[in-house]
């Protein structure tokens, strides 16, 4: 790897400032956390920088309370959650402390109290505009608390924010933690050197959302899979009317762009070849399957894909070496249209043989809902993150790190 890594630094004494992703769903009220896969995704990172017997800053932000601080957007919940989470792996009680404010003199404060071995998270600073400004002073405050900076984040490195970007210009060493190492790994992997043949699953409602990813991926897969909303737009570009089904009539063009451009490079391009029709977006709507390319009728949505798809798209997948997804087939919350979200989970997690990555909210939620987590190779952490990396785009908080 071409950046500096947590295990390439000094950490013994040292003050570290790490900045995580700990933007994890919360209840309305903000004092449950309703999921926690990324505060223990973020463990081996903290737990080898306490191990190191450094003096542990940990900084994140917690949804988007626009510059000023909305107590249901604190982080006090999130620091019970890891104290408990670290006791349990470590096996000794480590007291990790908080400080309601992530500058001024009560984090100055607090950082000094700390000891070698232990852990601070400070508030949220998205509290503080100057974050999201990427604002120099900010950054310089937040460097000021720090001897080195580590970045594990990965689920944050497309914002070119204080604690991302604008501290590592303030610091001597910036490095990548154990999370952001693993994600660019893995999804680095995947775009450069693919086993191969590479499969990509592309879902989801919006054809604007990911035309960029598939732009991208078109150059380096031997398939693309395209279902959910978006795949009726790319159905309307080939001639079939959909009826009532999602589609963005400016994208049109864009979609018949990239059905050409597979077709020249000679990349299959999968579309569902069967549809479950509703006759209303509701989970009790009235359904069929409507097969073939003839048109939809004109009162009628597709909602997910067709048992004919998901045969010709199990298929695919299970021959693959190195399989991308992200977005799901259909409305896989409503029991009636999540069989072809989850039938891809299953197959994705029945090629143990391939390395498997799946990113994106939905599709991590699919994973769940199909109880097959523990056979993805890897489930990326990273929602934008993770779409902007297969964008092809220089993620600001990657490219800030120190090159080795
Ligand atoms: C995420 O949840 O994708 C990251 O934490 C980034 O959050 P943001 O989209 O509010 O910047």
């Amino acid at each position: 790897m071409a950046f500096l890594s947590i295990r390439d630094l000094d950490l013994h004494g040292k003050r570290v400032f790490i900045r995580v992703d700990f933007n994890v769903p919360l209840s309305k009220d903000g004092g449950e956390i309703l999921d926690d896969t990324r505060i223990r995704e973020t463990l081996p990172t903290i737990e080898f920088a306490l191990r190191a017997k450094a003096k542990v800053i940990l900084a994140a932000h917690l949804g988007r309370p626009k510059g000023q601080r909305v107590e249901s957007m604190s982080l006090r919940p999130v620091v019970d959650r890891l104290r408990m989470l670290l006791d349990a792996d470590l096996g000794a009680s480590r007291n990790v402390a908080f400080s309601p404010d992530c500058v001024g003199l009560i984090a100055e404060e607090l950082v000094s109290n700390l000891e070698h071995g232990q852990a601070l998270l400070l508030e949220n600073l998205r509290f503080h505009p100057e974050e999201e400004a990427n604002d120099e002073g900010f950054a310089k405050k937040l460097a000021a608390l720090a001897d080195v900076y580590v970045n594990d984040a990965f689920g944050a490195a497309h914002r070119a924010h204080a604690s991302t970007e604008g501290i590592t210009k303030f610091v001597a060493q910036s490095a990548a933690g154990l999370l952001m190492e693993e994600e660019l790994n893995y999804l680095g992997k995947a775009l450069e050197q693919p086993d191969k043949p590479f499969v990509a699953i592309i879902g989801g409602a919006k054809v604007s959302d990911k035309i960029d990813v598939i732009d991208n991926l078109l150059n380096k897969v031997d398939a693309i899979i395209v279902g959910g909303g978006m795949a009726y737009t790319f159905l309307n570009a080939k001639g079939q009317k959909t009826g009532k089904s999602l589609l963005e009539a400016d994208k049109i063009d864009v979609a018949a762009a990239a059905l050409k451009k597979a077709d020249d490079k000679g990349v299959r391009f999968l579309l569902p070849v069967d549809h479950v029709l509703a006759d209303r977006f509701a989970a009790d709507a009235h359904t069929e399957i409507l097969d073939g390319t003839g048109d939809f009728p004109d009162d009628k949505m597709a909602l997910d894909i067709g048992p004919k798809s998901i045969e010709v798209f199990v298929n695919e997948i299970k021959d693959a070496s190195t399989i991308v997804w992200n977005g799901p087939m259909g409305v896989f919350e409503m029991p009636a249209f999540a069989k072809g979200t989850l039938a891809v989970a299953e197959a994705v997690a029945g090629n143990v043989d391939a390395t498997t990555i799946v990113g994106g909210g939905d599709s991590v939620s699919a994973v769940h809902m199909a109880g097959v987590e523990d056979r993805i190779t890897h489930i990326s952490t990273g929602g934008g993150a993770s779409l902007e990396f297969l964008e092809g785009k220089t993620l600001p908080g990657v490219a800030a790190l120190t090159q080795k």
